[in-house]
């Protein structure tokens, strides 16, 4: 038996101060513009063209979605005809989704509330896809621990797919720079200790008044990421890089399509999203 303390464990206050943080940010969330919660309970599905295009049809399928917030993007799946269960450490996203589910008409719907490394200590079900998306990955220490438990969830024959900030994008300075102002700022591979951040509001409403102070990230290259799923078992299948983000970056510029992009004009080109789609041998 491995007693080593995980990754997780060395950095447990850390991920306690995130998941404070996550609470509070819930709330700011669950009114925001950024999350249009009134479009989604009026039908809205958030889940991204080109991602229903790389997944397929998703009806009947059992889908888990990793790091879930409170679950419009999970009951999105539902809508989309898939049976779902959402799974983040954040107890007050778990809720927001539950009441979610139940106001919006998703009885089998299940969120469970948990971090990642511990999930499988406290679900069982093995799924045809699991799904994990946009700024997930920045806060795990550990990426092949996480890449371990994705794969176990994983049926044989299911697939996973992520679809997250390039880290190319995350090494490079986003505040207090112009639009196409590149600097170099951030590791682009892992590092043990975390890189903190003062909290100012939340991604979604920066003026919003959030008790927290900092926020505990870590970085993981794209070599590393794939590397670990494929020491996990996955067979990786599409590997696609983009040039644009679904949010906000100070040194890009909103394209009518509501990403950011590189300014026009911008010599050269970065990927700055990328999307990983694997299946588990049968
Ligand atoms: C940016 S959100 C997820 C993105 C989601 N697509 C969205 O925009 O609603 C990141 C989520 O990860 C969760 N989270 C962060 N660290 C976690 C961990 N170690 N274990 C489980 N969940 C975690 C947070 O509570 C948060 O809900």
């Amino acid at each position: 038996m491995n007693h080593e303390p995980s990754a997780s464990d060395l950095n447990q206050p850390f991920l306690a101060a995130n998941q404070e943080l996550w609470d509070e940010w819930t709330a700011v969330h669950e009114t925001s513009t950024f999350y249009d919660l009134d479009g989604f309970r009026a039908g809205g599905v958030r889940i991204k063209p080109y991602e229903i295009e790389e997944i397929g049809p998703v009806d009947g399928l059992t889908v888990l979605h990793l790091q879930c917030h409170f679950g419009i993007d999970t009951l999105s799946w539902a809508r989309l005809g898939a049976r779902v269960t959402g799974a983040d450490f954040s107890p007050a996203a778990v809720a927001l989704a539950q009441r979610l589910a139940g106001d919006l008409g998703f009885p089998e719907a299940r969120f469970i509330q948990s971090t990642i490394d511990k999930l499988p200590e406290v679900l069982d079900d093995k799924f045809d896809l699991v799904y994990t998306s946009n700024g997930v990955l920045g806060w795990l220490p550990d990426i092949r621990d996480w890449a371990r438990v994705v794969a176990y969830f994983v049926k044989p024959g299911g697939r996973f797919y992520l679809t997250e900030i390039h880290p190319v994008a995350q090494a490079l300075e986003n505040e207090d720079v112009a639009p196409g102002e590149l600097r170099l700022q951030y590791p682009y591979w892992e590092h043990p200790e975390p890189l903190t951040f003062p909290v100012q509001g939340s991604y979604a409403d920066p003026t919003a008044a959030v008790r927290a102070t900092e926020e505990h990230g870590w970085d993981h290259g794209l070599g590393e990421i794939v590397t670990s799923l494929i020491e996990a078992g996955l067979e990786i299948r599409t590997l696609r890089e983009y040039p644009f983000v679904n949010w906000k970056l100070d040194f890009l510029t909103e394209a009518d399509d509501g990403t950011w992009r590189l300014p026009p004009g911008t010599t050269g080109e970065l990927p700055l999203f990328f999307s990983i789609l694997a299946r588990k041998p049968v």
